[in-house]
């Protein structure tokens, strides 16, 4: 019976105006700081009302310019873009060849191993960790398969002979300057289409009011042309506070961040690529092992007695890498109605709140 009359009751609240100034003034501050935090952060800020969406892009590269080498091995050496863009298929991260150690010539057969063009044994301890200078002092760098015999490689050293393609490389002696110093003066244009799928938005890094004419002959400036797609990799390299020709030197990874955040309750004409360049390779002076960045490829070619020959390329360069992020918002009711509603229930804890206060104050 005591159950049923339980169930059968009715509460509710009794209020109780007070006419304090203090307690009315603590009620009106956390009210205040309230409705700042519902207007300032989640309103201004946050943007709470809008439905977001993250961008899908797509990015296709073109890198412009000639460069012109003159080293021993190779010969005057004009270098155009077929040959130092790497891949040539314009992706989204591209290649630069700006410093490279050439060896032509190489052929399969037996050669003796060598490490630089000037190791004798008083100078083993200069080698590199992974090179061994095993117990009967022969210098063994693995760089082919032993043939089991010890050659004169030089007056004072002898190596083992290895099968490999020979002569080997010798890769010690990096040109201090960068070969292709004509790179800084290469210029790419970046094509990028966007997309928010959610609010059918799609737009290029080639606004609609950049003409053809225009398009031909502007070049990337943050203050004088800022939509133009044609960046030259020197302005690059220095908007990420780097030296070009200190960075072709070793190589490194260059990032051409692409930012399209927009708020489309705005104009669409607002809504438009901020470019920024920074270097993404580690180069930390304290943790400087392995610096740069470097690949080998190789071109390969027959002489005309029919010998396979190649020209390996130990090449040094900047990788850029193109990277677009950007979220979009757009008002819609549903976030709007759940986050006045989240407001108007933390405005219902005033009292509560307030409550507290006073009791802890008293
Ligand atoms: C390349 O250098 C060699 C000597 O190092 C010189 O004889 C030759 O004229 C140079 N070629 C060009 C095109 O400058
Ligand atoms: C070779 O090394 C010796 C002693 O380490 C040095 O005196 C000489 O100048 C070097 N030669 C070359 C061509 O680097
Ligand atoms: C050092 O290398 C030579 C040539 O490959 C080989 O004959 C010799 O046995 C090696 N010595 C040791 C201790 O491995
Ligand atoms: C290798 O060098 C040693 C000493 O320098 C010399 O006596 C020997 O004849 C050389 N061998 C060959 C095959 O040149
Ligand atoms: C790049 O171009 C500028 C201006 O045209 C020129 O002064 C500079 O020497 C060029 N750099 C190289 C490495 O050729
Ligand atoms: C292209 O645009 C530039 C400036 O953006 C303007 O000066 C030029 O007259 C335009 N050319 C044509 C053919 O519309």
């Amino acid at each position: 019976m005591a159950c049923l009359s339980c169930l059968l009751e009715y509460g509710t609240v009794k209020i109780i105006v007070i006419r304090n100034k203090a307690v009315g003034s603590v009620f009106r501050l956390i009210q205040f700081l309230i409705i700042l935090y519902v207007i300032g952060y989640v309103c201004v800020v946050r943007k709470s009302y809008q439905v977001k969406d993250s961008v899908i892009s797509t990015v296709t590269t073109k890198v412009k310019g000639t460069g012109f080498t003159n080293i021993s091995g190779l010969g005057a050496h004009v270098w155009d873009v077929a040959d130092y863009n790497i891949p040539p298929e314009g992706e989204s991260s591209f290649f630069v060849l700006t410093n490279m150690i050439i060896t032509p010539n190489q052929m399969q057969s037996s050669c003796p191993e060598s490490q630089a063009k000037n190791v004798s044994f008083t100078k083993y301890f200069d080698l590199p960790v992974f090179d061994q200078l095993n117990a009967s002092g022969h210098i063994t760098l693995l760089k082919g398969i032993q043939t089991g015999l010890c050659v004169n490689y030089s007056e004072t050293v002898k190596t083992c002979e290895v099968l490999s393609w020979c002569p080997l490389e010798i890769d010690t002696d990096l040109p201090e300057n960068p070969l292709l110093a004509a790179a800084e003066n290469f210029t790419v244009l970046i094509k990028n289409t966007v997309t928010y799928p959610k609010f059918n938005f799609h737009k290029r890094n080639i606004l609609p009011d950049v003409n053809s004419s225009y398009l031909k002959q502007c070049e990337f400036n943050r203050i004088t042309d800022p939509h133009c797609p044609i960046f030259r990799l020197k302005d690059m390299v220095a908007e990420a506070e780097e030296d070009f020709q200190t960075m072709a030197t070793r190589g490194g990874v260059l990032g051409i961040l692409i930012d399209w955040s927009c708020d489309l309750d705005f104009p669409e004409h607002y809504c438009g690529p901020k470019y920024s360049f920074c270097r993404m390779d580690n180069k930390n002076p304290e943790n400087n092992v392995a610096p740069g960045y470097n690949f080998r490829f190789a071109k390969y070619y027959k002489t005309t007695d029919d010998v396979e020959t190649r020209t390996l390329i130990k090449s040094y360069g900047i990788r850029f890498d193109v990277i677009v992020f950007g979220t979009a918002g757009k008002f819609n009711i549903v976030p709007t109605i759940v986050n006045v509603g989240a407001a108007l229930t933390i405005l219902g804890l005033v009292s509560p709140v307030k409550s507290a206060v006073l009791g802890l104050g008293v």
